[in-house]
Formats: C-alpha cells, structure tokens, sequence
C-alpha cells in the first residue's frame, strides 16, 4: 500500500507546525511549500531531520514548487497573512483571498482528487470563494475553524471544572468570527455527565466570552502573529480522520447547499468527516436562538464573500 501524501500550503507558524504534528502521527509524506525561498526546504530539512528520533518512516520535502505537490490525497491551505493586534479576520479578506484561491487552484491542477482544508482567515468565506472559484464538490473542501474553537471551549470548561480536558466534550458552530461562533454548552458533558449538572448556568457567560475572543487573547498576548499550536493540532485531526478514514464527527466549516435552511456561504456545523471529506453534514436541532445567531453569520460571511476579487 502506497503511504498517503500530504501537501501543506504555507510555511509559516500555523503550516511548519501542522507538518511537525502529522510528522508524529508517521501517517503521510510530507511537502511543506511556502513561496519565500529557502523556508519550507529549511523547515522541511530540520523537520526531516527529526525522523530517526521521531519514528518517522517517510519524506518530507520542502519546496517553492507546486508540481511538487503532485499525487496528494490531502491539501492544507495555511498560507496568507495573519492578523495584527487590534486587526478583524475580515480585514484579511482582500490580500488573503487571492493568495488561496491561487494556492488551491495551482493544486487542484496537479492532484485533482485531492481533499482541501483551508487554515487561513477569514476561514469561512475563503473555503465558499475557494470551492466556488475553482469549482469543487462540497465534499472536497472544508475550513478548519470549529476544532480549534471547540478545543478552546473544552479547555476553558475543564479549567473551571479542574478536570481532564480529554474528558470534556464540547462544540463550537457557526462562523469563525468571534461575535457570531456558536458555543454549544447546553449540549456539552464531561465523559457524559452533562455540564448543566456540573456547572451552574451564571458561570457559562464567562467561558462563552473568552471562547468567542480566543483568538485575539492569543493575538494580543503575542503582539506578533496568531496562535498556532492549537490550530495545527486541529489540522492534525481533520487530516487524521480524512486520511485514515475514521468517520469522525467534528465541526468544520463547510459550503452549505440548504442544510440548517442555508446556502451560498460556508459556516461551521457538525460533519462526518472520512475518506471522501465531508462525508455528510449532521443536522441537529438548534434553539430559535443558535439559528438566529447561525442567519446573522450567514449574513457576515456572505457580506466578506462579495469583498473577494480574484
Ligand atoms: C485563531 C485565528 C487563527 O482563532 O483565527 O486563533
């Protein structure tokens, strides 16, 4: 059986470190590709290096090329700019778009079959440009967003609590905006005992808040750059469970064609992600109010979508 190959688009933080979690999972080859020379060869080279110490059994390459790309099964999209203190992801629109519409384009051409997660922000509306423009099947391209911001909220709920994060179980839906994610309390649990019996209600504000401003904590705290261990652990995830085909169910930001009542614009809900990508959007039963909030994301992500020139 010939190992899986994986592409990742963007050398910076969020991509080098995405290759250096897939690296120690030892599940694909590796081409890490940033247009900057010298960047993915040397992060590439080092990562490479690493193997012997990682039980890593296959090959990473480094490169500016994207003929090198050719033959991947998965493709993460991490390249663009991140944001500045004080800076919206929506404000990342303009420059970002273009630059993952190309990346996609450039690898769609040399690996036609593969699968597409977009890293880079505004995540929401460049995953619904991206699979629009190049014209992919909505099975095939997805954001990551709602991993991230789920692994967030079940790490403040296990601070609060003082228990395993591993054990707390909790979702993130809805745009990748801070003001319209959707943190899903009411549905969360600690190895199945439900959070309403752990936590009293007066205390979720708090967590709601922080989980929604996650991200510019991290931006504001770094001063340069945002987060990247979380984000690429995420990545991780999805590509673990797309690539071993393990039908896991998580939240990720998908181009919606009527499901949630929804279309024309990609927001985080629940899927089954496998072999084939999204394999199947689940439906669960929102509050009016978590379906108010999921049309006014609707609307924000279909506003910055109009903002995209290509
Ligand atoms: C964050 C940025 C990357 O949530 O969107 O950290």
């Amino acid at each position: 059986m010939r190992r899986h190959k994986v592409s990742i688009i963007g050398a910076g933080m969020v991509g080098s470190t995405t290759a250096h979690c897939l690296a120690q999972k030892d599940i694909a080859d590796i081409v890490l590709l940033d247009i900057k020379d010298g960047l993915a060869a040397g992060k590439g080279l080092d990562l490479f290096e690493a193997s012997p110490i990682n039980a890593f059994h296959g090959q990473i390459q480094g490169t500016t090329d994207f003929a090198q790309t050719k033959g991947s099964d998965l493709v993460v999209i991490t390249a663009g700019l991140p944001r500045k203190p004080g800076m919206s992801r929506k404000e990342l629109i303009g420059i970002n778009g273009k630059i993952v519409v190309n990346a996609v384009k450039e690898c769609i051409n040399y690996s036609p079959e593969a699968k597409i997660i977009i890293v880079t922000n505004p995540v929401d509306a460049l995953t619904y440009a991206a699979k629009k423009l190049v014209g992919l099947p909505h099975s095939q391209i997805m954001g990551m967003s709602g991993m991230l911001d789920s692994s967030r909220l079940r790490t403040f709920i296990a601070m609060e609590l003082d228990v395993s994060p591993q054990d707390v179980k909790a979702m993130v839906i809805g745009a990748h905006t801070g003001s319209n994610m959707i943190p899903l309390l009411r549905l969360a649990n600690v190895n199945t005992v439900p959070l309403p019996e752990l936590l009293e209600q007066e205390k979720w504000p708090k967590i709601i808040d922080r989980t929604k401003n996650a991200g510019a904590e991290i931006v504001s705290l770094l001063q340069i750059g945002s987060a990247y261990y979380a984000p690429a652990e995420a990545t991780t995830e999805m590509v673990d469970a797309i690539l071993r085909d393990k039908k896991r169910l998580m939240p990720c930001s998908v181009c919606l064609e009527g499901e949630y009542g929804l279309s024309d614009c990609a927001l985080c809900v629940p899927v089954i992600l496998g072999k084939e990508g999204v394999e199947k959007v689940v439906e669960i039963k929102l509050t009016d109010e978590e379906m108010q909030e999921m049309v006014k994301g609707a609307n924000v992500i279909k506003e910055m979508i109009e903002c995209i020139e290509v």
